[in-house]
């Protein structure tokens, strides 16, 4: 069973997985603060931006095929390589997403 490196950048927090492992239940084994919610690909609170390497998600569900390239659900996503990952960066279009509530939320609120 290969074991990879996964570093997680600008935390200077770094994991062993195996291929065999999902990031995230690694990251809870370690201790690491990654978020989640569902822990079965639907929700993409997990969502982390790969910097560097290749992971296997196939039920990563919640994402477009170029989506999946470029992000790990970390509760679906198992490492092919050593890893680097920025936590808490998703999709631009689930950004825009968040922003067009966030606006919503602030004209309730006015
Ligand atoms: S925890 Fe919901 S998609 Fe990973």
């Amino acid at each position: 069973m290969t074991e990879y490196t996964v570093e997680f950048v600008g935390t200077g927090e770094t994991i062993t997985c195996s291929e065999k492992q999902t990031i995230l239940s690694r990251c809870l084994e370690e201790g690491i603060a990654q978020e989640y919610s569902c822990r079965v690909g639907m929700c993409l609170a997990c969502t982390a931006e790969i910097i560097e390497g290749e992971v296997t998600q196939p039920a990563a569900r919640g994402f477009t095929e170029e989506e999946a390239e470029n992000y790990a659900l970390t509760c679906m996503a198992r490492p092919l390589s050593d890893l680097k990952l920025e936590r808490g960066k998703y999709p631009p279009s689930i950004e825009a997403d968040a922003e067009t509530a966030a606006d919503a939320g602030a004209a309730a609120d006015d």
